[in-house]
């Protein structure tokens, strides 16, 4: 059967939103010191977006990957559904200091050092399995849930 649907179009699209929030962040840590206010609208702005980008993960994709290859409660996913506590927690918790004006840099560079490897994995295999195993009719279901 022929697909008209964009190729590999998982890689692409969480992969850009990789990019966006990659960018929101690294604009935060470049304003923190001198533009303390703006700092703290951006940092807001990459931590709901980072959430929103694993909740579609979490939510939508995995699931659709996991019903579609059998791979429950074991497999990448569940790597990378670890992964996101650990990223989850780290956003409350440079969010917290954040608000109390204590130093965030050493977490935020633990962070940083995670999202890199993390997204990697995403980007490399795991959005390359979701792209070969869900059929047109998912994607349109994932998309139109997002
Ligand atoms: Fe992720």
């Amino acid at each position: 059967m022929e697909s008209t649907v964009v190729q590999n179009l998982v890689t692409q699209f969480f992969s850009v939103d990789h990019e966006r929030l990659d960018f929101l962040f690294r604009m935060y840590r470049e304003n923190k010191q001198n533009q303390r206010y703006k700092a703290v609208l951006l940092f807001d702005k990459f931590s709901e977006g980072l959430k929103r980008h694993i909740r579609w993960e979490e939510e939508l994709l995995f699931p659709m990957f996991e019903k579609a290859t059998g791979m429950n409660g074991s497999g990448p996913t569940m790597v990378m559904r670890h992964e996101h506590d650990k990223i989850r927690a780290m956003l409350d918790e440079i969010s917290e200091s954040l608000k109390n004006d204590d130093h965030s840099e050493a977490l935020e560079k633990a962070l940083s050092e995670l999202l890199l490897l993390h997204n990697e994995k995403e980007e490399q295999v795991l959005y390359v399995q979701c792209d070969r195993a869900l059929t047109e009719e998912q994607l349109l279901t994932l998309f139109l849930d997002m």
